[in-house]
């Protein structure tokens, strides 16, 4: 039996098209999607779908035995939003998982992982510029401290155990498919669908919260790219920041307002302010370029175009 590709999470914002793009470069019956329930449809009838609970080490385990499974991306996590709600759960949900599929590459039973990590590891005292791959880190949302964590249990896995696990510091990321949930940098991505729908937007943020964000196919290119790098090129075994573009949520209205002229947006803070008010405004990922060739193609313009264009295509 060929080797098989595991995700966990896959119906999530980017699980979904994380694995649309493996099965177009590895075939359909390569890529197992799991989710703990089969809230996308399209994607459970697109190929092999299990239903698989992230905190069960042993479903994992027979998951991955039963069908050859070397290679897992665990894409399930409570996001920062959620977490702060539930922190427990968050907790038990971000590190547990991760265990599991660390604990599988330790024994063996398979050979390749991805985990993502955020810009969420950052916090308050973190320069907020530019911020660079090694800095302060004092995250202050369950999320972040999940997040920072895991990647320290990532490197101690591979210099410890061997382990080939490789991870990016997702920034907030923005695409049309698959909605986003209980993240703070959501509203990047809201905002297109109530643009078309009301013409409106009420911002959960303050006008020039700035914060680092990502186009998803940039995102799905950048966790390819890593996953298929030599493994002597991935000399950061935590986790690499990653960088697109930075903009506030007055700059991506005004982006908005060039297609749809009456547009309008207001703001209205709420807990999530804070959140971002901790996270980098930018962020520096010279690393990543120089280790696996890592660069960006969408800006804020390219990205709305795209956002409305394919929204409004989806919704006829
Ligand atoms: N998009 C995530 C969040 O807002 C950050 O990794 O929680």
């Amino acid at each position: 039996m060929s080797s098989k590709i595991l995700i966990i999470g896959a119906c999530g914002q980017i699980g979904s098209e994380l694995t649309s793009k493996l099965r177009e470069i590895y075939g359909t019956d390569n890529v197992i999607a799991s989710d703990i329930n089969t809230r996308k449809l399209e994607l459970v009838n697109s190929g092999p779908f299990t239903i698989l609970d992230a905190k069960n080490f042993n479903a994992i385990k027979d998951c991955c035995k039963n069908n050859n499974v070397k290679t897992v991306y665990l894409m399930a996590a409570l996001l920062s939003a959620t977490g702060e709600k539930y922190p427990m759960e968050a907790w038990d949900l971000n590190m547990n998982s991760l265990f599991h599929v660390l604990n599988l590459a330790k024994e063996k039973v398979i050979d390749h992982v991805f985990w993502p990590s955020s810009i969420a590891v950052f916090g308050p005292t973190t320069p907020k510029e530019n911020t660079p791959q090694y800095t302060i880190m004092e995250p202050t949302t369950v999320y972040g401290i999940t997040k920072q964590v895991g990647e320290r249990w990532c490197e101690y896995y591979h210099n410890k155990y061997g382990v080939d696990v490789r991870s990016i510091r997702y920034p907030g990321i923005i695409s049309w498919k698959t909605l986003p949930g209980g993240g703070t940098t959501d509203y990047a991505v809201e905002i297109y669908h109530k643009a078309l729908k009301e013409k409106k937007y009420e911002c959960f943020l303050s006008e020039n919260t700035a914060l680092p964000m990502l186009f998803m196919d940039d995102a799905i290119k950048a966790t390819v790219d890593i996953m298929t790098a030599n493994p002597e090129a991935i000399a950061i075994r935590s986790s690499y920041n990653l960088s697109g573009i930075s903009f506030t949520p007055k700059e991506i209205a005004a982006s908005i307002q060039k297609h749809i002229p009456d547009f309008k947006i207001t703001y209205k803070p709420d807990f999530r302010q804070q959140i971002a008010d901790s996270w980098p405004k930018s962020i520096n990922d010279s690393e990543a370029c120089e280790h696996w060739n890592w660069k960006h193609s969408f800006d804020l313009d390219a990205i709305t175009k795209e956002m409305l264009t394919q929204l409004k295509e989806k919704n006829q």
